[in-house]
């Protein structure tokens, strides 16, 4: 299962792309937002992000104006991999390379097409393991090494 959460920045964005994921098969869960009234990014990107780490979803879609805020939330919860892309090779090694577990989308800086091609590019690459699993593994490291990311 698929998570996708948004803010009011990403609301138009994630709309479509749940349209698209449910036309390619993929079971999605929506976390909101679903209105148009101002709400604070972090409060979906923490619940996205926990939905992922506890493994009650596979994988997590997070949306706001950038896409930065969401990235900062999301990176702040520990064994999130939060990629924040905006070209599909991107989308691609944050997959290939970094093993992202949820991809970060700006709702005010991509066009509809483009947003369904970069988690497209996500969803269809394999993470390649071998080196790339290494340096995940300091990353990892670094998670228990570093009280305040307990
Ligand atoms: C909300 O106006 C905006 O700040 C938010 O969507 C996002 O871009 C933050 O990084």
């Amino acid at each position: 299962m698929i998570i996708i959460g948004s803010d009011h920045g990403g609301l138009s964005l994630k709309t479509a792309l749940i349209s698209y994921l449910k036309r390619r098969g993929f079971e999605v869960t929506d976390a909101g937002t679903n209105s148009d009234a101002s709400v604070d990014y972090p409060d979906y990107g923490q619940k996205v992000a926990e939905m992922v780490v506890a493994g009650v979803a596979e994988l997590g879609i997070l949306i706001c104006g950038t896409g930065i805020g969401m990235s900062i939330t999301a990176n702040k919860i520990s064994g999130i991999r939060a990629a924040l892309v905006t070209d599909v090779f991107m989308a691609r090694m944050a997959k290939e390379h970094n093993n992202a577990n949820v991809l970060v989308l700006g709702g005010r800086i991509l066009d509809e097409q483009k947003a369904c091609d970069l988690a497209g590019a996500w969803l269809d690459a394999d993470f390649e393991g071998g080196r790339h699993q290494t340096r995940l593994d300091k990353i990892t490291a670094l998670e228990k090494a570093i009280p305040s990311c307990k």
